[in-house]
């Protein structure tokens, strides 16, 4: 299954702590997603039986087609871990070797895996022995500057021990967030190996997505950033890659529909108060274009309560209707 949708041009949700949820991958593969991963599991928390640890592996019913992403720097916990994670019964599991962040890369999980690439591939390949699922790798194109870049190198050794498939998130770890991904590290990386290399970085469109396919040759994209303000992008890229087609934007009722159907769902699933804050920061981007946005979006990160967020976003869908049938 893994293999098959991974030939299919796969137009994937990245792992996003707190966000890439068991709710907002819902919401995703409802819109389009071929395949999504989980937030990320720190192995140490997890192996101690952390309860947030717990809760980002726990997969629902309809998760079939989700990865789990664990990180760490000891090779033998990601291991271990590995082993233990499996049970949750994920498509694949996925290790990060890209986060930049310092507190965890500087400890050598992440992209600090970056810094020593041996150990990097050995770490990868005794993760590999310990399970039976596909396992991924997601990382950046080297540690940083740019004249010591190990990706190509490390893209063959990682597919001699084992790995089924690679993201590469076209940065360098030094450059965090900034500047603007290198998709042609994605191209040369391809080059070098017969395993899937799926392209990461900037992709905010569809039309970015098939120019990243186009441009590089990969066997899929993934989307991070942009689908938290705009989860239609997964079918806006499905109808352009298979069959041509450059849909019409979200209507205003779709909009309105999902801001309401993501409160609900993460109401549901972690409570008001949380539920309605974490659920804030997609908001904006999901009532774009629509006319009275801004001051919507000033009442609502100021309203705790669902009832009055749903309040106030059907009071915006009735003037919306109104000013389109010219009633004031
Ligand atoms: C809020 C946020 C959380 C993230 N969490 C993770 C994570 O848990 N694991 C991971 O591998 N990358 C994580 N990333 C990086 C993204 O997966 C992705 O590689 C990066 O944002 C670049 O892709 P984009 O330009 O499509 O956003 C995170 C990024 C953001 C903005």
């Amino acid at each position: 299954m893994f293999h098959k949708l991974l030939s299919q041009r796969p137009v994937i949700l990245a792992p996003l702590e707190d966000v890439s949820d068991v709710v907002f991958r819902r919401l995703c593969r409802a819109r389009g997603a071929s395949l999504c991963v989980t937030e990320f599991v720190n192995v140490e928390g997890f192996l101690r039986g952390c309860r947030s640890a717990k809760r980002k592996i726990t997969l629902a019913p309809d998760d079939t087609l989700t990865g789990i992403q664990i990180y760490g720097s000891d090779a033998t916990r990601l291991a271990e871990a590995a082993h233990i994670a499996e049970q949750a019964r994920p498509l694949f599991l996925d290790i990060n070797c890209g986060c930049w962040v310092p507190k965890i890369a500087g400890r050598g999980a992440g992209a600090g895996w970056l810094r020593e690439p041996a150990a990097m591939v050995a770490m990868a390949k005794l993760v590999v022995q310990s399970v039976s699922l596909p396992v991924t790798v997601k990382t950046r194109v080297g540690w940083g500057p740019e004249s010591d870049m190990p990706i190509v190198d490390l893209a063959r050794r990682l597919e001699d021990v084992g790995i089924t498939a690679i993201t590469l998130h076209c940065r360098t770890a030094i450059q965090g967030h900034h500047g603007e991904a290198d998709w042609s590290w994605a191209m040369r990386a391809r080059e070098v190996v017969s395993i899937p290399v799926l392209v990461n970085g900037d992709v905010r469109s569809a039309e970015d997505a098939q120019r990243a396919l186009a441009e590089t040759g990969c066997a899929g994209v993934m989307v991070g950033r942009r689908a938290m303000e705009h989860p239609w992008i997964f079918r806006e890229a499905r109808a352009l890659l298979d069959d041509g087609v450059s849909l019409a934007p979200p209507t205003l009722e779709e909009r309105i529909g999902l801001c309401k159907e993501h409160l609900v769902a993460n109401v549901e699933a972690r409570g008001e108060l949380y539920g309605v804050r974490v659920t804030r920061r997609h908001l904006s981007g999901y009532l774009k274009g629509l006319v009275g946005a801004a001051s919507l979006r000033q009442r609502l990160v100021v309203e705790d309560r669902l009832e009055g967020c749903l309040e106030l976003l059907d009071g915006a869908m009735a003037r919306a209707t109104n000013r389109a049938h010219g009633r004031q």
